[in-house]
């Protein structure tokens, strides 16, 4: 058998001492998987299983990874975006005997091909993001695809890519949408996102939030949490939705609503947070105001449509590491951040450890549970009572703990 450091595609294996110190502390600050993941793992459910990480590849991702791997299981790991892998953690898990095929910045192509090379250690089980590892095993490996036990997966893109495949009749074993788990959506993309987009765009840029009005396309929990965080740094959130509930609730958090043609020409900054395809796109560079700065916080690269921008801008260069420039109509500056990719992850430190501690119990949980078995085909989300023993779990890691109702606070119906 050959070693994972022969097995793997990394960049640098002598970053490996700073890649650890990072996982290190990815683990100081990681109560609920480090206890209560590592705890239900302990029944032996995933030893000897071959199981692939998918995600964004950085200090939280790898810690998961080794906890998995601690528990028996073989573990191969890739980035789930071509610019969000950090090599030296790349290089630390490899050190740490786990199998990786991820560079940073690698492009698309490269990035393709580490991905086939995780389809073809013949996982069991997935941890994926945004079904990246899925959709292409259905694609390019049909027969190694039919083999697996199930997937678990972090994001609402994901989860509607797997229920289209579900749809299509293309769905063959269990998958759990950690997404639509409680403990995942509502602190991972409201909170997390929210406060690691702004802090990110404010560190890329260098630049005041207070004054500046900022368009955020897209009102769902995503959107919400940068709403939030603009308003508490100091800015002011333009809201662009179509879904007049979502537009309704922004209305109603005290958010100035308002279409593409009022929103953009004002705002000096765009963040997209869709989930789908063009939220900017050829339609909206008119209306962007000169020296607008964009960015995207949703799963596809595609929400901000760069490649266009490149194409009809007369002069396109770098101006500041994680900033491009494109000149518009002549003399219009619009600058893109971490190009188009998801500016939290791709240009900053992706979200804060504490609230990749639970979304990672989720994502743990569910591939355990795959493990254990009796899930039907198709997807489904945790129970309710699992959701509740990981917030339990991490409020008890607060120092938290939780009164119950006493037989005398129930209002129950008395039935002759
Ligand atoms: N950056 C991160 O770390 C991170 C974390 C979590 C989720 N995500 C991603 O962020 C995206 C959004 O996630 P969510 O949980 O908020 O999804 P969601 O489905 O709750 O919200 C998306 C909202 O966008 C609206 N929308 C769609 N297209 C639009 C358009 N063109 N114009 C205006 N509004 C539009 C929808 O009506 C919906 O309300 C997904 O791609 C998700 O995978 C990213």
């Amino acid at each position: 058998m050959t070693s994972a450091a022969e097995r793997s595609h990394i960049a640098d294996p002598t970053l490996a001492p700073e890649g650890d110190l990072a996982i290190e502390w990815a683990k100081l600050h990681s109560p609920v998987v480090d206890g209560f993941l590592r705890d239900r793992l302990s029944d032996g459910a995933l030893a000897g299983r071959r199981v692939a990480v998918v995600v964004h590849l950085e200090a939280k991702t790898a810690f998961l990874a080794t906890v998995l791997a601690d528990a028996g299981a073989e573990v191969v790991v890739a980035g789930s975006n071509p610019f969000s892998t950090k090599d030296e953690v790349a290089a630390a898990l490899v050190e740490r005997n786990v199998e990786v095929h991820s560079t940073q910045n690698s492009g698309y192509e490269a990035w393709e091909k580490d991905l086939l090379a995780v389809a073809d250690t013949g996982p069991e089980f997935i941890i994926d993001d945004g079904a990246e590892l899925t959709i292409r095993m259905a694609e390019f490996r049909p027969d190694l695809f039919a083999e697996l036990k199930g997937v678990t997966e972090q994001t609402t893109t994901g989860v509607a890519r797997l229920r289209s495949l579900e749809a299509a009749g293309r769905l063959p074993f269990p998958t759990l949408a950690a997404n639509d788990a409680a403990c995942k959506h509502l602190f991972d993309n409201r909170y997390g996102t929210g406060q690691s987009t702004v802090q990110a765009m404010l560190n890329l840029t260098n630049m005041l939030m207070p004054g500046k009005r900022v368009a955020i396309v897209g009102y769902g929990w995503v959107g919400r949490g940068l709403a939030t965080y603009v308003r508490a740094m100091g800015g002011h959130a333009l809201i662009i939705e179509v879904d007049p509930v979502k537009a309704l609730e922004a209305f109603m958090d005290g958010h100035v609503v308002a279409p593409y043609a009022e929103a953009l020409p004002q705002a000096d900054f765009v963040i997209t947070a869709t989930g789908g395809k063009r939220a900017i796109g050829p339609d909206h560079f008119d209306l962007l105001k000169p020296g607008v700065i964009l960015a995207n916080a949703g799963h596809h690269d595609l929400e901000v449509d760069v490649e266009s921008l490149d194409e009809q801008s007369t002069s396109a260069r770098r101006v500041r590491e994680g900033i491009d420039r494109f000149l518009w109509n002549g003399d219009k500056a619009v600058f893109v951040l971490a190009n188009g990719a998801l500016v939290n992850i791709a240009g900053g430190l992706g979200h804060p450890v504490e609230i990749m501690d639970l979304s990672f119990a989720v994502q743990g949980v569910g591939c355990h549970e795959l493990a254990r078995g009796g899930y039907p085909t198709g997807v489904s989300v945790i129970s309710p009572d699992l959701d509740a023993e990981i917030a339990a779990a991490k409020l008890a890691a607060h120092g938290i703990t939780l009164d119950t109702l006493s037989s005398d606070q129930l209002d129950t119906v008395d039935l002759d």
